[in-house]
């Protein structure tokens, strides 16, 4: 299959890359690295990013950003960041993206067990993830020419536990190659409106 991977140049989308390229060919795509740029906030970029590749069998992201800090202190511009970015983001590449994908092809977004696991300085990431499970089980079932569509909801990957270990504390933090699979399973496999959670 050709695999359009968003976020190639990441902690889960390398692992994500190792996972998949012994089978598949796999289009590497970031913001500033990769064989092509986007930027999944701007839909002009997302389309163009499409017609430059053209027909593809999945679409996988693994990017997107929130903002992390104290409710108290937190304005709608920062609230908005998460919205944009990782929600928005990778609701416009299964937007755009739906339309270029070959019949039974595929789009894996990421999210977080954020959504039900809350921390502290967390609220934006929490509702960002929440949302993006929400929009793949309802995107599911009007999907067309057998495309499907699920998440990959992980909890913090051993490989980032030094950047957010200390805001997890008593995680049990994920493998990496474990969240890799469940891409993997969601690329390969046949289910349709699951969030696959490594927690
Ligand atoms: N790491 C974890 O423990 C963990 C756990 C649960 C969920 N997640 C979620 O998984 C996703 C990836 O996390 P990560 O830790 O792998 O991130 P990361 O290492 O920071 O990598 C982010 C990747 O996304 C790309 N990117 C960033 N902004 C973009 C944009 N606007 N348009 C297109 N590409 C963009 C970057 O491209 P360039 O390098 O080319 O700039 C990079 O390849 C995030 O949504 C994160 O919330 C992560």
């Amino acid at each position: 299959m050709k695999v359009l991977v968003v976020g190639a140049s990441g902690t889960i989308g390398k692992l994500i890359i190792k996972e998949l390229a012994p089978r598949h060919e796999i289009i590497e795509v970031g913001k500033s690295k990769g064989r092509h740029q986007v930027d999944i906030t701007s839909e002009d970029s997302v389309r163009q990013l499409f017609q430059k590749v053209g027909k593809i069998d999945a679409i996988v992201s693994a990017a997107g950003s929130v903002h992390f800090g104290p409710l108290n202190e937190m304005t709608a511009d920062q609230f908005k960041i998460g919205l944009h970015d990782k929600l928005l983001g990778q609701v416009n590449l299964a937007l755009i993206g739906q339309r270029y994908l070959n019949d039974g092809g595929s789009i894996t977004l990421t999210s977080g067990s954020l959504s039900h696991d809350p921390v502290k300085y967390g609220a934006n990431a929490s509702t960002v993830n929440a949302a993006i499970d929400g929009f793949i089980r309802s995107a599911a079932i009007e999907m067309e020419r057998g495309i499907r569509i699920n998440s990959v909801s992980p909890t913090v990957l051993k490989e980032s536990w030094g950047v957010y270990g200390p805001y997890f504390s008593g995680t049990d933090p994920a493998p990496g190659d474990k969240v890799a699979l469940a891409f993997r399973k969601s690329v390969e496999g046949h289910q349709t409106g699951q969030t696959y959670r490594i927690w």
